[in-house]
């Protein structure tokens, strides 16, 4: 029975529904016998949409990892290279406008070479039609567009958007950044958007709870990120796949609320769903920091509800790990992949044994991970620090501000002059360098000479940042990439070694230190980067998209079922390991995310061909060979619907879209395979394909490529079947008329049984929205 106060009409947006979450929890609370719950249990399930039907139990651990929920997330931010599809396929919905708040934010497509002045009028010339479409777009539905220039989604997201107890969906997979807030926020596919944006339920097995325990205190060389890096390291790229990671223990107190958004952020570097922080005296700072003061006296209330923002004491997690603050030192994570952690006091040493060069040659600092105010002020308090003592970085040293507020901060408080007077490049405010947009001038792509880099950002698999495969981009803090390039040595440890100076003294850097929070209080910046504070939808926006575009493209909605059996021939059988990569290479065809036709070209061109071991190779039904889309196009033009076979887990990997899209795009019909990653499964029922499972396995080898495959009273499954999925039998037809049976499975729940018949879940949606 909280009393909440009064919020002015262009802020409402920004506040959580805290007395409807606070309703639903006191619901679950009640189902549950008061049984005691994690933060992020209070957070999920104060979002469901009907907490009796998702709450069967009173044990918890009959619900964790075992039943589905769904959710009703409160807002929705995507960035601009995943916003295309999620805005084409909102569009074939018909709705006039989205059901909950959300934004769109150019942060993905601007190159960094020169700086922001001249980067930023690159980008936009070279992007013109991408931005002017989802700005649009943004027009249309009433969705805030954050133009070129005015910051990287996830920064932005939390000076703006985060909020504790907050659940907002993103087209990203750092999207956890907001967890530094104490939201729960997760990062997904376009057609998952869509859900929240047409507010139809939102479905996510409920994840298990992993409990990090900090205790002592963060101080000296340490930081935020080492403490990700570290857990990186511990828990390995999958240990947190079907988590929440939520974080608790008197260390906490010991950090920022940046620092906590760093930590959520790379949360995703360890396969969890999501990370989130229980609410903090250093949230109340940030939000008042950031203009949200109204929004912490709600969170205040909100807190004393159940204890709503924070775990009860008794909370169980379904593990535990512990990490001691005063014992951190900071790490150095790489090279090509996130969790080879190697403590700086070891990395010479090491350095050695793995023979990774010796000499580093460029140092970056910003992106969504680590461009705070905090992250900036240690960093400046470095360079200030080399330059009394006459110090000049020996390699290129590039700084990219994660918004515009804070750019324009660290203009207002010296920051940015310190940084160029001393030889750094500020890039635009924008992902540059961390998603591959750098065009680099010291080492061209083509070097085949292994070089390293060190970065403050989250990812470091081949080729990400300069597009060469031979850089080797070690992440660790702002701090000792700051350090190190005035050193660029890879046996330097600036926390105990000294550097030469050309005086013949020797020079040792002081522990770093910084500002949480800028004294003068956060700067607003350029007016031309900000968007109007609570759009309104104009119906009469025309949204562009030229017909002779080639990187934007209309959705035609798919064709409903047609109540009929299915009358396929099996274009392929796929060998071994396909995951979203084989299925839908990512790299130079990214330009080609807002085209459907375009991307499709490159469907499957990873898989390789169990009948003849060929990549990207399969054959007509009169034996002349094809590429595996020159394939799927033909027998599309010829209306002949196909079928893939598979073996385990198709699909691992990542939640793309266009791995389900462009399939359904060329004419597939039924995947059936041994196995399937789930969120593929999932992604491929979305799209109104028919995924089905061997009941045998060992029938994969009864079927071979041209056969023809059908379904055998498909219309009595679909009449019938539940929520637990069911069997479906496949008549298999050899080209020498041999026929039997093959008995399958399928899992989909009632409401993909509707996506199924209705040829899509946004074609499912669009009807429910026009009835
Ligand atoms: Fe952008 Fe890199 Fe973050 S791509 S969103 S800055 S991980």
């Amino acid at each position: 029975h909280a009393k909440f106060p009064a919020v002015p009409q262009d802020f409402q947006s920004k506040v959580p529904p805290y007395a409807k979450l606070l309703k639903n929890l006191a619901q679950v609370k009640q189902i549950t016998n008061d049984a005691p719950l994690t933060l992020a249990e209070k957070i999920l399930y104060s979002h469901l949409c009907d907490p009796k039907e998702s709450i069967v139990s009173s044990n918890l651990h009959d619900i964790r990892g075992l039943q589905y929920l769904k959710l009703n997330p409160d807002r929705v931010a995507m960035q601009d290279a995943s916003a295309q599809m999620a805005m084409l396929q909102f569009m074939t919905t018909g709705l006039p406008q989205t059901a909950v708040p959300a934004s769109i934010h150019c942060d993905h497509l601007i190159v960094g070479k020169r700086g922001e002045a001249r980067d930023l009028v690159a980008a936009i010339s070279t992007n013109k039609e991408v931005f002017d479409f989802l700005q649009s777009c943004g027009k249309k539905y009433g969705i805030q567009f954050w133009g070129p220039g005015s910051g990287i989604i996830h920064q932005i997201v939390l000076e703006n958007f985060s909020a504790p107890g907050l659940m907002m969906l993103g087209t990203d997979s750092h999207t956890p950044n907001a967890g530094g807030l104490g939201a729960i926020a997760i990062g997904v596919g376009g057609a998952d958007a869509v859900d929240a944006l047409t507010g139809t339920p939102w479905e996510l097995k409920a994840p298990k709870i992993l409990g990090v325990k900090l205790t002592g205190h963060l101080g000296g060389w340490s930081s935020p990120k080492d403490v990700i890096t570290k857990l990186a390291g511990l828990l390995t790229v999958r240990g947190g796949t079907g988590y929440i990671v939520e974080y608790f223990g008197e260390g906490v107190s010991s950090l920022s609320c940046t620092g906590m958004a760093t930590i959520c952020n790379m949360g995703a570097e360890i396969g969890a769903t999501t990370s989130t922080f229980p609410y903090q005296e250093a949230h109340r700072l940030y939000l008042q920091a950031t203009g949200r003061s109204v929004l912490a006296e709600h969170a205040d209330i909100a807190l004393n509800q159940f204890g709503f923002l924070r775990a009860d004491p008794e909370a169980q997690y379904d593990k535990v790990i512990e990490i001691n603050l005063s014992e951190l030192e900071p790490n150095v994570n790489g090279p090509f992949t996130p969790d080879l952690c190697t403590p700086i006091s070891q990395f010479g040493e090491t350095s050695l044994k793995e023979k990774w060069p010796q000499k580093i040659s460029a140092g970056l600092i910003g992106s969504c991970t680590n461009s705070s105010y905090q992250d900036m002020t240690r960093a400046a308090d470095l360079v200030r620090q080399a330059s009394k003592a006459g110090l000049k970085p020996r390699i290129p040293f590039f700084v990219t501000p994660g918004s515009e507020q804070i750019r324009a901060t660290l203009e207002r408080d010296g920051l940015i002059k310190t940084f160029t007077d001393n030889g750094a490049i500020v890039l635009a405010n924008a992902c540059g360098p961390c998603i591959g947009q750098w065009d680099r001038e010291d080492i061209p792509k083509s070097s085949k000479e292994t070089n390293s880099i060190f970065t403050s950002f989250n990812r470091n698999f081949r080729a990400r940042n300069d597009g060469n495969r031979d850089t080797m981009n070690f992440l660790t803090s702002p701090e000792i990439v700051t350090a190190m390039i005035y050193s660029s040595d890879a046996q330097f440890n600036p926390v105990t070694d000294s550097i030469k100076l050309d005086n013949g003294e020797t020079f040792k850097f002081n522990p770093p230190s910084g500002q949480d929070l800028p004294t003068a209080g956060f700067e607003h910046g350029r007016e031309e980067f900000y968007p109007a504070a609570d759009p309104k939808p104009q119906p009469d926006v025309e949204v562009k998209v030229s017909p002779s575009s080639d990187r934007l493209q209309l959705l035609e909605p798919f064709p409903a079922w047609n109540g009929k059996e299915l009358k396929t021939n099996v274009l392929l059988k796929v060998e071994g390991k396909c995951t979203t990569d084989h299925i839908s290479a990512a790299g130079v065809w990214l330009k080609y995310k807002g085209h459907l036709e375009n991307i499709s070209y490159n469907t499957l061109i990873g898989a390789q061909n169990k009948e003849t071991g060929e990549v990207n190779k399969a054959y007509d039904l009169d034996s002349s060979p094809f590429d595996i889309p020159g394939l799927m196009i033909k027998w599309k033009q010829e209306g002949r619907p196909w079928t893939v076979v598979a073996e385990h887990n198709y699909g691992e990997g990542s939640a793309r879209e266009h791995a389900a899209l462009s399939p359904r795009f060329l004419g597939g019909q039924i995947i059936l395979v041994k196995s399937f990653a789930r969120i593929h499964e999932t992604n491929l029922k979305k799209q109104g394909m028919l995924p089905l499972t061997f009941a045998d396995e060992t029938d994969y080898d009864k079927i071979g490529s041209g056969d023809v495959l059908e379904t055998v009273d498909l219309a009595d499954m679909i009449a019938k079947d539940g929520d637990n999925g069911g069997n479906l039998d496949i008549r298999i037809t050899k080209p020498s008329g041999e026929a039997f049976i093959v008995k399958a499975k399928h899992s989909m729940s009632k409401d993909q049984i509707e996506f199924f018949k209705a040829g899509s879940a946004i074609n499912y949606i669009g009807n429910m929205s026009r009835n």
